[in-house]
């Protein structure tokens, strides 16, 4: 790893923005200057011009309390009149907002005024079944303009919103629904992945089945008209759309009004609820989405390919895009399907400008190869942005030259669901780009890279992120847990001389110019694909299986997803004749996706004696990592009993 990450230290290429993007560069150096003069007074502009106030705040931030934040906390606004109302009003009502692809080939594109009027309506249908301005409402929905609806609808009416990956399981879906108490759920019947119609509202049923749970109303989308079970909770989307009036005022909320909930994976086995609220967390998403993005939102197209299940499809599909007034691509399927230049074959059609994706994407298609996107016109292309996980700079060259014609600009973009927002970025129109370093702060964000004494690493060293000021998006809160909250960012660096530092879980690098490379997670959450894992999640779940005595996960270096999900199990000794190996850890990789969602299911299961431990009892993942990586096994000095590793390796050769 160190060796990886020296090299790509000396990296040396250099790529400052052409003259032409420079000279219409939405992003100016005066960003950069006034946030240094003045942060609040900074972003207190930045939210008065991107953002319609319907009571404009006099409070900037509000830091009495830390880590427990407000910003612009005596202001009011709608998050979804921002988002559309306003853009309608200004005469724009027939801008598309969402150029939406079905997986099948079945397309919709939708103006801004019929978005508003379809959103008025959903708003409606949720206020007649009772919602109020606080309560939750999950969404468990495909890539349909309908998911879309829904955010904005529960956002309308002061509702709080938990969007659920459609890839989780029923049984993830339940622990979220009960641990935010959702009134309603918004599903659909299924959605198209893989060129099949794949159903979602079986593990709705099961997830409610014991009749027990918060839910009074499930709303389900008929996308695919595949056959449902129907029970007296459930109602038709497009019935009760029809049946309402297409007029709704959008009332005010207070800026500190939550937004939604968005459940991520930590370090132990429970996943967080990262709470977001209203006023600050749009104002940073408009600001990044417009600088980062170049967004020019007469003339671009945007398409940012993640789920709205992710926090990205949250500020980069939903809230950043439309609160700008951009016109945008919505797919529904997987890059594949029918074909392999699916995404490009989008591109070509809609002439989009700003391609937003994950590094994963792009090592994917790198492997398939050049010919596939040479197939097609991309020449409309003059952005490409990365996000999820460090960007190899091989990848990000590729990108740049296959995808981006060797002439658009690339930005690396670092951030979490945490920060709501993007925090390190360059800024294309001003930026000399690195392949493979996200770079710098954005204007008006405050990041060091410190060591374990909290002392700043200085040029050429490495170190941890920390965020040493608080931001506009940053999360308020872990729903229901403030401990947590306060343990898991702030307590690692709470005696920082301006208040607690927040600590990010990444580590990172200054090179000699100060720009931040980012080396991935220092604590047990692994990346597969950008998706953020628990290793405590996947082991609790495999020793939830009465085969399993007891368990150990670890992220495993992975050529195309990053990192791999690489498990070490203990059967139990009754067990251990029952079934062949190969048997065992089909069961139990069938058993995490049917626990978690098929995004955890581990690539490999090893079935092993031991498990290495330090004499306290704690497992050492560090050690596991080599072995699956194939790597000379590090220091085992620690362990209680030496031997174990030697053991270990020799039963997987
Ligand atoms: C973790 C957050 C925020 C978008 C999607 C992931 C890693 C994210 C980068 C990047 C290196 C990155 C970090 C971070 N990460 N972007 N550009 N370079 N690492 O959100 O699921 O909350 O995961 O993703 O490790 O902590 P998330």
């Amino acid at each position: 790893m160190s060796v990886q990450i020296d090299h790509l230290l000396h990296e040396s290429r250099r790529f400052p923005p052409s003259p032409e993007f420079a000279a219409t560069s939405v992003a100016t150096e005066a960003l950069y200057t006034d946030a240094a003069a003045d942060r609040l007074g900074f972003w207190a502009e930045q939210a008065r011009d991107l953002l319609h106030w319907h009571k404009p705040f006099t409070r900037t931030l509000d830091w009495t309390n830390p880590p427990f934040a407000k910003w612009f906390d005596d202001g009011e606004l709608n998050v979804a009149y921002n988002c559309l109302d306003r853009h309608v009003l200004a005469g724009n009502g027939d801008r598309v907002a969402l150029h939406w692809e079905g997986e099948p080939g079945d397309t919709r594109s939708i103006t801004y005024a019929e978005l508003t009027e379809e959103v008025k309506r959903a708003a409606n249908v949720l206020l007649g079944l009772g919602v109020r301005a606080g309560d939750r409402v999950a969404i468990y929905l495909p890539m349909i303009p309908e998911a879309v609806v829904a955010m904005l609808a529960v956002a309308r009416i002061g509702a709080v919103h938990s969007v659920i990956f459609g890839g989780f399981s029923a049984e993830s879906l339940r622990s979220r629904i009960d641990d935010a108490e959702a009134v309603v759920v918004i599903t659909s019947d299924g959605g198209y992945r893989k060129g099949r119609a794949t159903p979602l509202k079986p593990a709705v049923d099961a997830a409610l089945a014991s009749g027990d749970s918060s839910v009074r109303t499930v709303l389900v989308v008929n996308r695919t008209g595949g056959d449902v079970e129907w029970n007296e909770r459930d109602k038709w989307w497009h019935e009760e759309l029809a049946a309402v009036s297409g007029e709704h005022e959008a009332q005010a909320f207070p800026a500190e009004n939550p937004l939604f909930i968005l459940y991520t994976s930590g370090t132990t086995g429970k996943p967080k609820g990262i709470l977001h609220t209203s006023g600050g967390y749009l104002t940073q998403v408009a600001f990044t989405h417009k600088n980062v993005f170049d967004l020019k939102p007469e003339t671009d197209v945007f398409w940012c390919t993640a789920d709205v299940g992710w926090i990205t499809g949250h500020s980069y599909v939903v809230y950043g895009p439309l609160a700008n007034g951009a016109t945008q691509v919505l797919y529904e399927g997987t890059p594949d399907t029918p074909h392999p230049g699916r995404w490009w074959e989008i591109i070509e059609k809609h002439k989009v400008s700003i391609l937003y994706t994950a590094p994963t994407a792009i090592r994917t298609f790198m492997k398939i190869g050049r010919q596939e996107p040479q197939k097609f016109d991309l020449t409309s292309l003059r952005l490409l942005g990365s996000v999820g996980e460090p960007i190899n700079p091989e990848a990000w060259m590729w990108y740049r030259e296959v995808i981006g014609n060797h002439i658009t600009p690339v930005v690396d973009t670092w951030w979490q669901t945490e920060t709501g927002a993007i925090m390190i970025s360059a800024l294309p129109g001003l930026t000399e780009t690195k392949p493979g370093a996200a770079q710098v702060a954005i204007p008006g964000i405050s990041i060091d890279v410190i060591g374990e004494d909290g002392e700043h690493v200085g040029h050429g060293n490495g170190g941890l992120l920390v965020v040493t000021e608080p931001w506009p998006s940053m999360l308020r809160g872990i729903w229901g847990d403030p401990e947590r909250f306060i343990e898991t960012y702030w307590e690692k660096f709470q005696d920082a001389p301006n208040g607690p530092l927040y600590f990010a879980g990444d580590g990172a690098r200054l090179d000699r110019d100060g720009d931040i490379w980012l080396l991935g997670r220092v604590d047990d959450v692994m990346n597969v694909s950008g998706h953020r894992l628990s290793t405590a999640e996947i082991e609790s779940s495999l020793v939830a299986h009465p085969m399993v005595a007891e368990s150990a996960v670890v992220g495993a270096h992975d050529e195309t997803t990053g990192q791999a999900v690489v498990a070490f199990v203990i059967i139990k000794f009754s067990q251990t004749d029952a079934a062949s190996h190969a048997d065992i850890s089909a069961v139990l990789r069938a058993h995490v996706t049917l626990q978690i969602g098929a995004i955890a299911r581990p690539r490999e299961i090893h079935i092993v004696n031991e498990l290495p431990k330090t004499r306290s009892g704690k497992i050492m993942r560090r050690l596991l990592r080599d072995v699956a990586e194939g790597r000379e096994i590090g220091d085992t000095t620690t362990l209680a009993d030496t031997s174990i590793m030697q053991i270990i390796s020799e039963s997987m050769r």
